[in-house]
């Protein structure tokens, strides 16, 4: 007998596949096994179900080849005898299985009726629960009904319907299931408004608005006056465009928005700084818009970011401080005499001089920073240089010794000085030839001693007392008129980055003078502070791989108006 096998499969999008094959032999099998000359991948099929001989008449004898019947049209059988010529429908599991004559042969057509339940070669057939339960797209429609009303439904009916304003009540009533909601816990700052969403989520479904961040936040004020703040922006690109058009039908506040740059739910601990591009939409390139800005351009702290200026008197008299790049190498003009590099040197008269102290008076080793730079409590910069703890060990203000008691003129009161002086008259033992000596000529027994020039009156004192070796004049640059111990002023500023800010705190590990090369400065007018690229060799972009440390804006500034301490980020400030 000749089979004409044909296997029809429905492609995905419903054309069909026909595939034919012919075989001349006088039995078929049929089975799910491979080795069956029709091979039916179905759990509902035998191994080896069919087994199809020739019988009489060109009919055919279908037996059952194992446990299990089948149904040939309609009627279950272990064993039927049909003739192709009238044709014929075997019936296995999902496969349906027609016999046909067509030219003096058998054509046997194949096709899958029942939808498969999952991929080719894993249909459960007969084994599936399938037609015990509702089909698949009710369940799914029942099953987003449940969600929606558990989750969605019920939390904002009981929302709107809670008793807020009854008497009885001091407190509002429960919103159920809003648990779901929730996208990850609120930074710590609001931790307490944990139960109380609505303190930001005012109306359901619209997002949290600025007005409502600023119910709390009141005073937190415009970043840069209006209009040019507004002018500052740059246009948006035509995707940005899109987006923030998507982005309103949401109800979506900004660009420029609080939640743009502060985002909640990113878990407990500090909200997030802000990122750097969002800054980086006005800074990038503020100049384009701001024309007449004074502000160099900023979008990344290792690529584009302009170089330091410092804030500062550049000479004598100029009352006003200037701004100027660290570029240009500015000097600074502070009232004081000062030479770095001779008080820091290991050896030489004023390393001795500190050893000769000793370390009962606090010294005893060559001097160091912190000798005379002492932090401030929060550790972020250091306190003013103090003349009378941090010099006057070594540059005493003596005057007079009476009885085994040294008589000194009180420091930083240029009248009261002078007054002093007049008043001393003939000093009884000018020359301290103790520890306590001015620094001057190296005296007789290893001592620095004061250089009065022999027994001194205090008219002699004072005439001399603003010369470069005199009392006061060592240190200061005279500013009155002869005899009068006026001095100019000095000026030791907190802080010479106007713009920006800078921690020591976190700089703790790294040494004074990679930063700060006071160890070569030969003059107080020297100006100490590093350019930008001593911070780039740690700092770059908050995207730079390779930098030791990542930084975006807000690591060094913040965007909100303030004075003071408060205008520092949160992470400065707080200290
Ligand atoms: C300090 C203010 C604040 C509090 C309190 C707060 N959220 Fe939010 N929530 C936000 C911000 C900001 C977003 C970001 C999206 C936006 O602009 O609405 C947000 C977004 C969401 C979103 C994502 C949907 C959306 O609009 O993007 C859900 C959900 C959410 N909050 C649920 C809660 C739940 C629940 C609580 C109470 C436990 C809560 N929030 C308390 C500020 C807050
Ligand atoms: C119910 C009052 C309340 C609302 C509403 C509120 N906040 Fe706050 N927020 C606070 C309090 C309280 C602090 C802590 C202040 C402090 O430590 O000085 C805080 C702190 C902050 C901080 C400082 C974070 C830090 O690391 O120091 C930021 C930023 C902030 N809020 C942004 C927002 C934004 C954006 C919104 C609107 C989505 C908002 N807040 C809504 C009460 C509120
Ligand atoms: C362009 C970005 C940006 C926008 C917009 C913005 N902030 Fe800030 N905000 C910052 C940065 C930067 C800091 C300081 C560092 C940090 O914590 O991120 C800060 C700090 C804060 C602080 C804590 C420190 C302080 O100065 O009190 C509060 C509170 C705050 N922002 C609230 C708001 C509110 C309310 C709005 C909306 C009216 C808003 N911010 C809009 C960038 C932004
Ligand atoms: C909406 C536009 C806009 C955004 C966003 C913006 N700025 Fe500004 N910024 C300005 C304008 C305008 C000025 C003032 C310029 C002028 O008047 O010449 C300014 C001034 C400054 C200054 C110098 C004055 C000062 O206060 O020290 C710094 C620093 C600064 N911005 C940093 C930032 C940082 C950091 C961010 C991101 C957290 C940021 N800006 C986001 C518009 C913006
Ligand atoms: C004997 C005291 C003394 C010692 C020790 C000392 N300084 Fe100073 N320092 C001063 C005085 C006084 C000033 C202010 C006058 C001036 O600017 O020189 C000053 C100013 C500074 C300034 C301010 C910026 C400037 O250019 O004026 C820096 C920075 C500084 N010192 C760094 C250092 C470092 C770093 C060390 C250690 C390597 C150090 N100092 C050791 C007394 C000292
Ligand atoms: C440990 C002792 C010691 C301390 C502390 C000290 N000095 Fe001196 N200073 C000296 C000695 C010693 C000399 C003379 C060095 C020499 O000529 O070799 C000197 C010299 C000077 C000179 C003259 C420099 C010159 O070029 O002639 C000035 C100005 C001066 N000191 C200022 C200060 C000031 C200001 C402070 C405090 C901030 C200070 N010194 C702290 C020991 C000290
Ligand atoms: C060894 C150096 C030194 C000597 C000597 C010295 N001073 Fe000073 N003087 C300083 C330093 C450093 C400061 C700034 C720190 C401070 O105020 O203690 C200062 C500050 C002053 C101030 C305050 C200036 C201002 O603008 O705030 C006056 C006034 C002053 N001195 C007067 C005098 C007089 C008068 C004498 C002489 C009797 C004198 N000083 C001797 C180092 C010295
Ligand atoms: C990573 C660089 C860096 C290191 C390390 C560093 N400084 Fe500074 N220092 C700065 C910068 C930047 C400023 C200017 C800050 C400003 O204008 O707000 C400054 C300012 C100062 C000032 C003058 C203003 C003030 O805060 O009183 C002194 C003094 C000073 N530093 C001393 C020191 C001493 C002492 C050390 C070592 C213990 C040190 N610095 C380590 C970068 C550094
Ligand atoms: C030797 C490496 C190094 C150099 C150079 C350096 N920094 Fe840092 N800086 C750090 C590290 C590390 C941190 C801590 C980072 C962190 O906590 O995420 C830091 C933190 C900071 C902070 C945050 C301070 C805080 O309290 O959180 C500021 C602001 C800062 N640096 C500014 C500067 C400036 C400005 C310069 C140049 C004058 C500079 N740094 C140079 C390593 C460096
Ligand atoms: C590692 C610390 C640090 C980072 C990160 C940083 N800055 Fe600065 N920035 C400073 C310091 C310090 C100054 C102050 C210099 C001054 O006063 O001239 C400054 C000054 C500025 C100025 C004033 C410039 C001028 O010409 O007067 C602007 C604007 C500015 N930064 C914006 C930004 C923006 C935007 C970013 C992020 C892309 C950023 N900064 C990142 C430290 C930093």
């Amino acid at each position: 007998v000749t089979f004409l096998i044909r296997t029809i499969d429905l492609t995905a999008t419903g054309r069909e596949i026909v595939r034919e094959r012919e075989l001349a032999q006088d039995e078929l099998t049929i089975g799910r096994a491979a080795a069956n000359d029709i091979h039916l991948p179905d759990l509902g099929v035998e191994q080896r179900h069919v087994r199809v001989v020739a019988a009489t008449g060109g009919r055919l004898r279908l037996q059952a080849a194992s446990t299990l019947g089948f149904t040939v049209d309609g009627r279950s059988t272990r064993d039927v005898t049909i003739d192709p010529a009238e044709g014929s429908e075997l019936v296995l599991g999902s496969y349906r299985l027609q016999f046909a004559s067509e030219e003096g042969a058998v054509a046997v057509t194949i096709r899958q009726v029942e939808e498969r339940e999952g991929g080719k070669g894993e249909a459960l057939g007969g084994f599936s629960l399938a037609h015990v339960l509702p089909g698949k797209r009710p369940v799914a429609w029942a099953g987003l009904l449940a969600i929606l009303v558990a989750f969605l439904a019920l939390p904002v009916w009981t929302h709107l319907n809670r008793a807020v304003a009854e008497p009885d009540y001091d407190k509002p009533g429960v919103v159920l299931m809003d648990a779901s909601w929730r996208t990850g816990a609120l930074s710590s700052v609001h931790h307490g408004l944990e139960d109380n969403c609505e303190a930001c989520h005012v109306e359901p479904f619209v997002a949290v608005r600025d007005e409502t961040c600023l119910t709390c936040h009141e005073g937190i004020g415009d970043h840069a006056a209006q209009p040019r703040q507004g002018v500052a922006r740059g246009p948006l690109g035509p995707f940005d465009a899109a987006q923030w058009n998507v982005a309103h039908t949401l109800n979506k506040p900004g660009p420029g928005a609080c939640t743009d740059c502060h985002t909640e739910h990113e878990g407990a601990g500090r909200m997030e700084p802000a990122r750097e591009r969002f800054c980086a939409d006005c800074h990038g390139s503020l100049d384009a818009r701001l024309t007449d800005t004074a502000l160099g351009n900023a979008s990344d702290f290792g690529k584009a970011h302009p170089q330091f200026q410092a804030v500062l008197t550049t000479g004598r008299g100029l009352a006003k401080p200037v701004r100027v790049s660290m570029a240009e190498h500015p000097r600074q003009w502070d009232g004081l005499r000062f030479p770095h590099d001779l008080h820091l040197a290991a050896r030489g008269g004023v390393a001795q001089m500190a050893r000769r102290l000793g370390t009962r008076n606090g010294y005893g080793e060559p001097l160091e920073c912190s000798d005379c730079h002492r932090p401030t409590a929060d550790g972020v910069r250091f306190l003013p240089v103090d003349m009378e703890n941090d010099c006057e060990s070594c540059h005493s203000l003596v005057i007079d010794q009476v009885g085994g008691v040294y008589r000194k003129v009180r420091h930083g009161d240029a009248r009261q000085a002078r007054a002093e002086l007049m008043a001393l008259g003939r000093a009884s033992r000018p020359a301290i030839v103790t520890g306590r000596g001015r620094p001057g000529a190296y005296g007789a027994g290893g001592l620095y001693r004061a250089e009065f020039g022999g027994p001194a009156t205090g008219a002699a004192l004072l005439a001399r007392a603003m010369a470069k070796e005199g009392l006061c004049g060592e240190c200061h640059v005279p500013a009155g008129a002869d005899g009068s111990l006026e001095v100019m002023p000095v000026t030791q500023p907190a802080r010479f980055f106007m713009h920006g800010w800078f921690d020591h705190e976190e700089h703790k590990q790294e040494k004074c003078t990679s930063c700060h090369s006071a160890e070569k400065s030969k003059a107080s007018s020297d100006l100490l502070l590093p350019e930008i690229g001593q911070c780039r060799e740690c700092h770059e972009g908050e995207s730079a791989r390779t930098a030791e440390v990542p930084s975006g804006c807000a690591m060094c500034h913040s965007y909100h108006p303030r004075t003071g301490a408060a205008a520092a980020p949160p992470r400065i400030a707080r200290k």
